[in-house]
């Protein structure tokens, strides 16, 4: 049985470390997040997005986690990453997803709370946690980001009685996360935590790591001016509140590396399971360092 993200992320804040929050889209990837956790004897969030939705199907990625989840030794809670679209919040409810994200930030705040509070109501009747949002992170291809203003943050926690809250504090999607040094605003988030009490929740919290983005390049890639979140900004964040880290970019590399490593070195073999077999594995590696710096090691 899927666990309620609600208990795992309160527990995590209480202690002090955050649970890892991995976006996965197809089998293979599923079960090398799987393989991490249990080895690592941590608890997991494993998380899809709308867009996983559409190229995997709702029921297939579902049952996938779903089988694992029965054989596996952690808990393991199957979350919704960016909900916006309340048929399918309302179909993963009723699948029996144990966690959803409802993400009406691009909204301003009197509708962001109306949204969350009726996902939160309908959330109640099914046993499931709710992740909101408030402020938004940069998006590809505009500068604008709005960062989440702490004396707001406690208001709307307090009107949705929503479970979890993803802040802004300079965070974004995908490897190109900062024109210049990284810089994130502690500040704010330690006077959000201050006034908030439930878990917070950073996304685009990649590292991009170097070795990652140069065994891309090695095999074919080309990717240039990448950067991330320094492993020791989210060492500080989880000290200030942060109880859910979601990665999806470095995943994403470490599978394209293997199976570009893969095939660039073995040109005669194109069975596809050998290659992804290696994306796999350099997804565990990644998914099991993460586990140990987010300090979830040993928590399941
Ligand atoms: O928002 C989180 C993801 O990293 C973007 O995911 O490409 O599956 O929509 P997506
Ligand atoms: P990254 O792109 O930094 O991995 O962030 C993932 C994320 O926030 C998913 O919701
Ligand atoms: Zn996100």
């Amino acid at each position: 049985m899927f666990t309620l993200s609600k208990p795992l992320l309160g527990k995590a804040r209480r202690r002090g470390y955050a649970l890892p929050a991995f976006n996965t889209c197809n089998l293979g990837m599923s079960r090398a997040l799987l393989a991490a956790a249990e080895a690592m004897k941590s608890p997991l969030l494993v998380q899809i997005t709308e867009s996983t939705i559409g190229y995997a199907g709702l029921e297939s990625i579902f049952g996938i986690v779903q089988v694992l989840e029965k054989q596996s030794k952690v808990p393991v809670c199957i979350h919704l990453d960016h909900g916006r679209r309340l048929p399918i919040i309302r179909k993963c409810l009723s699948l029996g997803f144990k966690s959803v994200m409802v993400d009406a930030s691009r909204y301003g705040l009197n509708k962001n709370i109306s949204i969350v509070k009726k996902v939160v109501s309908m959330a109640r009747r099914k046993n499931c946690s709710v992740e909101a949002e408030l402020g938004s992170l940069k998006r590809i291809g505009s500068e604008a980001q709005h960062l989440t203003d702490p004396k707001q943050a406690k208001f709307f926690v307090e009107k949705t009685g929503c479970d979890s809250l993803a802040v802004a504090i300079g965070t974004s999607h995908g490897a190109h996360k900062f024109g210049g040094k990284p810089k994130l605003d502690f500040e704010r988030l330690k006077e959000i935590s201050e006034l908030v009490s439930i878990p917070l929740v950073l996304h685009g919290a990649s590292s991009v790591p170097i070795s990652l983005v140069k065994k891309n390049n090695r095999f074919g890639a080309r990717l240039s001016g990448t950067k991330g979140v320094p492993d020791k900004d989210l060492k500080k964040a989880i000290k200030f509140g942060v109880a859910k880290i979601n990665i999806d970019t470095d995943l994403r590399l470490a599978f394209s590396a293997g199976i570009r490593e893969f095939h660039a070195r073995n040109p005669a073999d194109f069975d596809p399971r050998h290659a992804l077999r290696q994306g796999s594995s350099l997804v565990q590696d990644v998914a099991a360092q993460k586990i140990a710096l987010f300090g979830a090691r040993g928590k399941a």
